[in-house]
């Protein structure tokens, strides 16, 4: 099975690659990257006014399955990822049950096995049940195939815990991802903390509870050799202390989400509980940081934190209604609109942030186009614009920040593995 990319511009930061040319797709990988490449294939791709990029790798994403198949299940959870350009999602560990044992990653990897049509990793939980308790069998979950750990939702509040799990993690090589919040400090707040939170009459959620838990992740990481990231970063000073920490040479990556950067706290001034997520989005100061954190290079990856959920637990009053907002169709179009057409990235940098980097974050074999890699594409036009419509989403749940935003850049064929996997077949 051959497809043939024709006329491209081919973006491909692993081998500096970035200029128009053909790439001929055989079985599952990438054979030939070049100028004009004669051969015959089942499948042509005109791709002339189009950029192909690496599949994007998202690290962040709730696919809800097992246990809030009511939310998302695998299935439409990749069918939406595939619709964003996402050819791998790293599933994150708030599942009912969750992954922190041989039984439960297994469970999870049957489920993948038959509904998934991307790639899915399984990030691990680091404590039993996440709660902060018992740190799980790390050896035993890689060997399972558990490529990351992360309590996400949720930080593991205990110091002496949280270092024994980095020990741990810095032994088996295993990426440790921190949902980074201290509790004390967040309870019960659902806005953020300031003006925002005194004219809305809600409770705040300070800077403070992500930056002081983000500093000490970095710390007690630093004190093992551990390999840290720091998920959903949203603040100016989170922003501060990573790149203070990069500079000293530490090993620390971090990610934020598109509303991070597209979003301020003035869009949740109506109530509407499609801009509410944790942590919450900051002031104006903050999105500018993140803005700059993307360009200098401080943030390294974009994830969508992909957080489905249903109208029932949305549509109701703003301070109990869940957090989070669904990502994965948007993300790339969101990027686009916001950091390239002002020029906050280049294409290059574009395709560092959603492909490469989390590849290498996470070390998988991912993120490039080279040759005899695994053909995993994204092609798109750049300049097409679309408007995001509620009934248009594939994920099961609606809950978009973006609904009735025009975006620029349009996703217009997804190959995993080789295969053409959208548009659609079926
Ligand atoms: O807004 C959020 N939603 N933040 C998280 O950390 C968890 C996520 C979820 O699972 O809904
Ligand atoms: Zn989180």
């Amino acid at each position: 099975m051959k497809i043939l990319i024709k006329n491209g511009r081919v973006i491909d930061p692993a081998n500096k690659v970035d200029e128009a040319l053909d790439i001929l797709v055989e079985d599952s990988k990438i054979a030939q990257v070049a100028k004009d490449i004669k051969a015959e294939a089942e499948t042509v791709i005109d791709a002339s006014a189009m950029i192909v990029m690496p599949g994007f790798v998202d690290m962040h994403v709730h696919l809800r399955e097992p246990g809030r198949e009511d939310k998302e299940t695998v299935a439409t959870g990749t069918r939406a990822a595939l619709a964003g350009g996402v050819t791998s999602v790293l599933a994150m560990p708030n599942t009912q049950p969750c992954p922190d044992s041989t039984e439960s990653v297994e469970l999870i990897k049957n489920i993948v096995a038959n509904c998934a049509t991307c790639n899915v990793f399984v990030c691990g939980a680091i404590t039993k049940g996440r709660k902060g308790e018992e740190i799980i069998d790390i050896a035993k979950l890689k060997k399972e195939g558990v490529i990351a750990i992360s309590d996400d939702g949720v930080s593991v509040d205990s110091d002496e815990l949280m270092l024994d799990a980095f020990k741990r993690a810095a032994k088996e090589k295993v990426v440790v991802i921190c949902h980074s919040e201290d509790r004390k400090l967040s309870a019960g707040g659902v806005v953020n903390l300031g003006f925002t939170s005194t004219r809305m009459g809600l409770r705040g959620v300070s800077k403070e509870s992500e930056f002081a838990r983000v500093k000490r992740d970095i710390e007690l990481a630093q004190k093992t050799k551990a390999v840290v990231h720091i998920a959903h970063v949203s603040c100016k000073e989170s922003v501060g202390i990573i790149a203070a920490a990069k500079k000293e040479g530490l090993k620390v990556t971090c990610e934020t989400a598109p509303h991070y950067f597209a979003l301020d706290e003035s869009a949740v001034l109506g109530y509407d509980t499609n801009f509410k997520m944790n942590p919450p989005l900051r002031g104006k100061d903050d999105v500018k940081a993140v803005k700059e954190g993307l360009a200098d290079g401080t943030i390294d990856a974009i994830a969508s934190d992909h957080a489905p959920h249903t109208e029932n637990e949305k549509e109701i009053e703003f301070e109990r209604s869940e957090f989070g907002v669904i990502g994965l169709e948007t993300e790339l179009s969101a990027a686009i609109t916001e950091l390239i057409e002002s020029g906050i990235l280049k294409w290059k940098d574009l395709a560092e942030k959603f492909a490469l980097n989390p590849a290498r974050i996470l070390r998988i074999d991912r993120g490039t186009l080279g040759i005899g890699a695994i053909a995993d594409i994204v092609i798109f036009s750049p300049k097409k614009e679309w408007v995001v419509q509620k009934e248009k989403i594939l994920s099961k749940s609606k809950n978009s920040p973006f609904l009735g935003k025009k975006l620029k850049g349009v996703v217009e064929y997804t190959i995993c593995f080789g295969k053409i996997v959208y548009p659609f077949s079926k």
